[in-house]
Formats: C-alpha cells, sequence, structure tokens
C-alpha cells in the first residue's frame, strides 16, 4: 500500500495526516501553538513554532501507522495564507511573522496603491490593496524595521518556510503566492511591474510552481527527525482555502463550497480568468494548474454565532455540559423554533469590518427590526440568518462575473448545522451538500501529492476517484421566496447606514 503525509499548518495549529491512495486516514496528530498580540490589531506567530509542529506531528504519524519510510511516496503542504517570514543570509528567522489577521499596514496599503495605481493593481494582482496581503507587510518591515529588512535574504509564506525546512528548497506555488499581492494572477508568475514599483529585490522570493509540482526532497536531517525516507517527495500544495477545495472534490466549473468557521468563504473554482474590477472577492490561481478560483469572506460568520453565545447562552453551555452534548446543537433546536425571517428581525454580521461585498472596515453588526416581542430564539435565528444573506451576498458578486454555481459543499463548524445548510440551499437555490472525509486541507494537499507523484493523472481525476459526498440538503421551494423578500431587505441596511458607520468610527 502506499501513503501520502498532508500537513495543514494552521493558525491555531499544524494537523498531519497519513492517508492511503484511496484518501483513507491511516494515522493522524495535532499540536497547537500560540498566536502572539504585541499590540492592539498585531498577529505574530513564531516559524520555529511552525517548524516544531510539523516534525513532531510526522514522526507521531509514522509512529502511530508502522508505515514502512518507502511506502510514504510524497507529502503535500497546506497551510494559513499570506504570513510573512523573513530570514537572513544563514537561513535564520530574523524577526516573528506577521501572520494573516494582521492589522498594522493601513498606511502601507495607501503607499501601494499609489505606486502601482489603484487600478493596475487590481489588474495584475487582481485585489486592491489589503493588510491582510503580504506585500503590505514587506513594506511594514522596511518602513519600521529598517535593520530587519537590510538582513533579509529571503521572504516565505509559512508552509513555504516548512517546505525549506523539510527540503531546504525556496519555493512557493501558485494558490498561495497569489495572497502576496506581487503575482501576475493571469500569468502565474512574480509581476516584474509591481516588484519594480514597490522597490522589491525578486530574488528576495522563492520559485513558483504549479500546485501538483514536486518542488524538492526530504533532507537527511528532516528523515531522521520524522522517521521518513530522505529524498520523498515534496510537492507545491496549496493554500488553506485551495487545499480545502481539492479535499472537498472542487476542480472543476460549476463546483463551489461554502465554510463558516470564524469567517466564512464561498469559493467557487474557474477555468477562466475573471476579475472583479471592484476587487469586492479575491481571484486567486488555483491547485488545478491552469484554474484560477473567485473566493468571497465575510469577517464574522462563525464568530457572530460564537460572539451570541459567549455573551448571551451561559444556559445553553451549562444545559449542554448536563446533557454531554455540544452548545451550538441545543442553539440550533432553539433558532428553529423562530419562524423564517425571525418574526421580522435582521442581523448584519459586520462584527470585525466586511471583506465581501463592501470592503469597509468600519462596518459593524446591527440587529434591525428590534421589538419587545422577540426572544432569545429569534435573535440567534437573526444572526444564523445574517450570515447566510452574507455569504449570498459573495455569490451575487459571483453572477456578476458571469461564475456560475451549481454543486455547492458545505464545510467548517457551520456546515455541520442541518438548519445553517439548509438556510444556504434556501438562499442559494441549490442543493448544498457535504463531503464524506471531514479532512479538507489536508486531504487536499495530500491528493496534490498524490497527483504530483504519478499516482492519478490530474486533480479533478483524482477527486473523482476519491471525494464522496454524504449529506445532501434540497432547497424548499416555500421557504426559497420567504427568504428572498428578506434577503431584498437585507441588502438596503448596508447602504443606509454606510456614512454612518463613517461617524461611529470617528467618535
Ligand atoms: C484567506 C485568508 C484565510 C487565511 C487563514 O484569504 O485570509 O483563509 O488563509 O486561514
Amino acid at each position: 500500500m502506499n501513503y501520502y503525509l498532508g500537513i495543514d499548518i494552521g493558525t491555531s495549529g499544524t494537523k498531519t495526516v497519513l492517508f492511503d491512495e484511496k484518501g483513507n486516514v491511516t494515522a493522524s496528530a495535532s499540536e497547537e501553538y500560540p498566536l502572539y498580540q504585541p499590540q492592539n490589531g498585531y498577529a505574530e506567530q513564531k516559524p520555529q513554532d511552525w517548524a516544531d509542529a510539523v516534525l513532531h506531528t510526522m514522526a507521531a504519524v509514522m509512529k502511530q501507522s508502522g508505515a514502512e519510510p518507502d511506502a510514504v511516496r510524497g507529502i503535500g503542504l497546506s497551510g494559513q495564507m499570506h504570513g510573512l517570514v523573513m530570514l537572513d543570509g544563514n537561513n535564520n528567522v530574523i524577526r516573528p511573522a506577521i501572520i494573516w489577521c494582521d492589522q498594522r499596514t493601513a498606511k502601507e496599503c495607501v503607499e501601494i496603491t499609489e505606486k502601482v495605481g489603484a487600478e493596475r493593481l487590481i489588474e495584475i494582482t487582481a485585489n486592491p490593496a489589503l493588510t491582510g496581503f503580504t506585500a503590505s507587510k514587506i513594506l511594514w518591515v522596511r518602513n519600521h524595521e529598517p535593520e530587519n529588512y537590510a538582513k533579509c535574504a529571503h521572504i516565505l509564506l509559512p508552509k513555504d518556510y516548512i517546505r525549506f525546512i523539510l527540503t531546504g528548497e525556496y519555493a512557493t506555488e501558485v494558490s498561495d503566492a497569489s495572497g502576496m499581492q506581487l503575482l501576475d494572477i493571469p500569468n502565474r508568475c512574480w509581476s516584474d511591474e509591481v516588484l519594480e514599483k514597490l522597490e522589491i529585490d525578486k530574488k528576495l522570493l522563492a520559485k513558483v510552481y504549479e500546485s501538483p509540482e514536486i518542488t524538492g526532497g526530504l533532507t537527511e536531517d528532516a528523515a531522521k527527525q520524522t522517521g521518513l525516507k530522505a529524498g520523498t517527495p515534496v510537492v507545491g500544495g496549496a493554500g488553506d482555502n485551495a487545499a480545502a477545495a481539492i479535499g472537498t472534490g472542487v476542480a472543476e466549473d460549476g463546483k463551489a463550497f461554502t465554510t463558516i468557521g470564524t469567517s466564512g468563504v464561498v469559493f467557487a473554482h474557474s477555468s477562466q480568468i475573471s476579475i472583479d474590477p471592484k476587487g469586492r472577492v479575491h481571484t486567486f490561481c488555483c491547485a488545478v494548474p491552469g484554474c484560477w478560483h473567485v473566493m468571497g469572506v465575510t469577517q464574522g460568520a462563525g464568530l457572530s454565532l460564537k460572539w451570541f453565545r459567549d455573551n448571551f447562552c451561559d444556559a445553553e453551555k451549562q444545559t449542554a455540559k448536563g446533557m454531554g452534548t455540544d452548545e451550538y446543537y441545543l442553539m440550533d433546536r432553539e433558532a428553529e423554533q423562530s419562524p423564517i425571517g425571525a418574526n421580522r428581525l435582521l442581523y448584519l454580521p459586520y462584527l470585525m469590518g466586511e471583506r465581501t461585498p463592501h470592503l469597509d472596515a468600519d462596518a459593524r453588526g446591527v440587529f434591525f427590526g428590534l421589538s419587545a416581542m422577540h426572544q432569545k430564539r429569534d435573535l440567534l435565528r437573526a444572526v444564523m440568518e445574517g450570515v447566510t444573506y452574507s455569504l449570498r451576498d459573495c455569490l451575487e458578486v459571483f453572477k456578476e462575473m458571469q461564475i456560475t454555481v451549481d454543486s455547492m459543499m458545505a464545510c467548517g463548524g457551520g456546515g455541520s448545522s442541518p438548519l445553517w445548510r439548509q438556510m444556504l440551499a434556501d438562499l442559494y437555490h441549490c442543493p448544498i451538500q457535504t463531503a464524506k472525509s471531514k479532512e479538507g486541507p489536508a486531504l487536499g494537499a495530500a491528493i496534490l501529492a498524490m497527483v504530483g507523484t504519478g499516482a492519478y493523472v490530474s486533480v479533478p481525476e483524482a477527486c473523482a476517484a476519491i471525494i464522496g459526498t454524504d449529506k445532501t440538503c434540497e432547497p424548499d421551494a416555500d421557504a426559497m421566496p420567504v427568504y428572498e423578500r428578506y434577503y431584498q431587505l437585507y441588502r438596503k441596511i448596508y447602504p443606509a447606514l454606510k456614512e454612518q458607520y463613517k461617524a461611529l468610527a470617528a467618535l
């Protein structure tokens, strides 16, 4: 039997899974690490923590599975996108990594837009300058820590730093590189124009591969530490969402997934490049060679429900403990007792500002229509519906871009709620399916390793052979028009508040 390792270097921890070539889990191990927030809006992690977690979990799955080192035919990497790792000439990490959710770079985003030009920036990088993306973080280090910038010999993304630890190669791949704001997205290579205008030396950047391509082999040292064989191929892999797409079988036109985690993502595959000139959704190269994906992000999706739980659901937490069940299960049951529209109550989920479709850091949450008759169950339902309206907003942008979706997978914590899946089906007007395997990004990374090492001919072929679906939730013909009336009203609330949000932020 041949085995493949999928390694997902996430924000809260790393998960390493050993799969057989049918995608069955043979062994799995995780290790957590801290997130450092030295100041409000800052978010950093130590690359050494990721490396330790990866090496430990690789060794753990090899031990657990008892697999022969020879039988592990390939390794795929997936991970949090956008983070900045800087190495000096001796390959030492210069400073902690500034990661995706760090918000310190508003001024550098203005600098990028001025130097490249707003329109040209979207044409080349398919996105407006964003604080989360890597380019603004590079400029921040240059502007605020010139001594560190002067020492920098290599710039790597989080999972690509791990690749360096495993293989000694400075390499990246198109899907993760797309989130650096330095890649020419239509042409899948570094943009000389952007690099020149931002005065960033191309020599600092890693070599760009397609996701299933082999980027190097495991070093003797990494092999010794993990129990694998030196030379085991490591393929490009993919950023977390692009890897999750492969792990849920989203590798062809018409296929899409929605994930409700802390943030919510609506992701659609596209064999043609399509860029929103208003920059409301991201267009990235995807893990299928020669293809792209569009991705809308709702900042406060699962976060909205978690916020509600933490502030108003102590009783549910206690009862759930007593019953040995999950409090979210009880909250679902409660929300189900409120009718569609939550008795005329709407919720805007902008607790952390919003990316799609408003790109507004000042937007904030709203309950609209609150009345003395409302009960907790109505507020709960309104929160879940509001998040779903916001995810539908992402699909509306896709429609404007002529990207059609006819199959939608649901994943993430929210995707396990039957009520939430029904809301998605009723608001998207299409069936919502879940994947049999819950391994998402790790499975996607392992599939890329299978393709790169020749077990399958192509990524779509591997997905067709490996990914199975279990539950399907059909749209309810009676519910759809009722939701539609509420959704159309929801769409009018943000424009009415846009100016007031600015005033609120300025108070
Ligand atoms: C994608 C994004 C997140 C990170 C962290 O644009 O910001 O999904 O990759 O998981």
